[in-house]
């Protein structure tokens, strides 16, 4: 249908360009600390000044926008969902909601698609054509991608949650494959195959096919595993959207929906390289075995350290390098390690933070905990200037951190994490390590930096610990 130049249009034109350009600008800084928090708002200020355009100055045949009490209930109703959620969320269910709502976007991409057939069916039946043509595409890409990522969003939302237990078929995969074959010959099939009005009834089996995929899909991949899926779903609902946006000419949805489905890729490789697994290994659920606790490992024992020696050895030190992990922030600790950074700092002693790509549960984890207890952001060291300096380094305390410092990476060929890249903290003169149990990590194996000649465990809840070390650390 073409549209007419108007300067409503102009304006809404420019708007979402505008909207783009901030998504763009919003994008940038989030990739640093300090920055990141104005990018979110940003980003936030291009999506809001999109809704408000398109509600405002939107035109069909002359017409406009319909229905507003609703758009703007149904906008209040989310806008104070999100908002609840996002400041109720535990740090440590982060994963949880960005699950949840990456489902929600998946869904809306897949709601749009399912309107728009019908609409796109009758104008092709006027001219007497098939469907294939580039929006048609888009229609049928939008509902099945956006299907696969609600639903898998959906599934991946439940397995972190712990209401959904792994399913580690093989049988399932199979059936996985086969569901994905189903799914394609059928899109395949549509695009072909209908020429008339009246068949609706193809993009319900579609949207059908679509969720049941999305849930095989994800229902093998361990739970452990979902960050690394919930990071592809992220990328699956990008495309989706970029689909609408295309389908709708719209810049704003475009941009936004590349924007989120290249990032979501990007992750997605990032986060396999660090871990140095491939995306197919993930998929299909190969790593780890039992996270059952086991201290012993053959004739080695585990050192132990008291809290006043803990207190003697950090204070006395020159250089402590803090390693946190995943149990800082189960232990919410993070307040209580920057405290003893200040108080370590006032004795001169030099406190850095080594922060390994992948340690805790999401992307960037370590560093916005670290962030929120206001540590500032130039104490904390990448992977490879944390290993740079191990050897002039005093102490080493491990919070709460395990696979990202096991030794058995470059140590044994055989290990599942073997080749990944870790913090090699045993080169410290002395390792504290501290954790509740001799239990195992996210990948499920032994470490033997626990044994090693150079470590001494400090056994306990991360946070009740250090506020113990801490107390001892003042007494001096
Ligand atoms: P993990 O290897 O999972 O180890 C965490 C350790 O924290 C556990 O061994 C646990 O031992 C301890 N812990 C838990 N609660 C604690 C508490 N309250 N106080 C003290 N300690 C506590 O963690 P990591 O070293 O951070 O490694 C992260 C793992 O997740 C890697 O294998 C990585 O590949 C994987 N992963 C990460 C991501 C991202 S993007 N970050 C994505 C997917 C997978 P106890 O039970 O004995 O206390």
């Amino acid at each position: 249908m073409e549209e007419i130049f108007t300067p409503q249009i102009s304006t809404l034109e420019i708007s979402y360009i505008l909207a783009s350009v901030l998504f763009i600008l919003g994008l940038k800084k989030l990739s640093h600390p300090d920055t990141a928090r104005n990018g979110n708002l940003w980003a936030a200020a291009g999506m809001l000044l999109a809704i408000l355009c398109t509600i405002l100055f939107h035109k069909k045949e002359d017409q406009n926008i319909g229905n507003i009490p609703w758009i703007l209930a149904a906008l209040a109703i989310g806008t104070a969902i999100g908002w609840i959620a996002a400041r109720k969320v535990k740090m440590t269910a982060m994963p949880q909601m960005v699950s949840m709502f990456n489902g929600m976007g998946g869904a809306c991409a897949a709601l749009i698609s399912m309107m728009e057939f019908p609409r796109m069916q009758t104008a092709i039946a006027g001219h007497a054509s098939n469907m294939l043509n580039g929006e048609a595409l888009a229609i049928l890409l939008g509902l099945t991608i956006g299907g696969v990522s609600f639903a898998g969003s959906m599934i991946a939302f439940g397995k972190l949650d712990e209401r959904i237990g792994d399913i580690k078929s093989p049988v399932l995969r199979y059936i996985n494959l086969m569901f994905l074959f189903v799914l394609l010959a059928f899109m395949v099939f549509i695009m072909f195959k209908v020429p008339v009005a009246n068949e609706n009834w193809m993009i319900y089996v579609l949207g059908g096919l679509a969720l049941i995929y999305g849930v095989t899909f994800v229902m093998p991949i361990g739970g452990a595993d979902m960050p690394v899926v919930i990071s592809l779903l992220n990328s699956f609902t990008g495309v989706a959207a970029a689909c609408g946006g295309f389908l709708y000419h719209n810049q704003a949805m475009l941009t936004g929906g590349i924007l989120v489905g290249s990032s979501g890729t990007i992750l997605t490789i990032l986060m396999c390289k660090a871990m140095n697994r491939s995306l197919l290994n993930v998929i299909i659920g190969a790593f780890g075995g039992s996270s059952a606790a086991s201290i012993q490992s053959g004739d080695k024992t585990v050192k132990e350290i008291t809290l006043s020696d803990a207190a003697v050895l950090l204070s006395y030190s020159q250089k402590v390098l803090i390693v946190p992990g995943y149990g800082l922030a189960v232990a919410q600790a993070q307040h209580l390690c920057h405290e003893m950074d200040v108080l370590l700092t006032s004795k001169n002693v030099e406190v850095k933070y080594g922060i390994h790509p992948v340690a805790g549960r999401m992307p960037g984890h370590m560093n916005v905990l670290l962030a929120e207890a206001d540590v500032p952001y130039e104490k904390l060291l990448e992977m490879e200037e944390a290993n740079n300096e191990m050897q002039n380094t005093d102490v080493v305390i491990v919070i709460g951190a395990n696979d990202v410092v096991n030794p058995a990476a470059e140590d044994d060929p055989s290990s599942p994490i073997a080749g990944m890249p870790v913090i090699r903290v045993w080169e410290a003169k002395n390792v504290i390590v501290m954790k509740r149990s001799m239990a195992k990590g996210y990948a499920a194996i032994d470490n033997m930096l626990f044994f090693h000649p150079r470590t001494r465990m400090l056994f306990g809840d991360a946070k009740a610990s250090m506020q113990k070390l801490i107390a001892e650390i003042k007494n001096l």
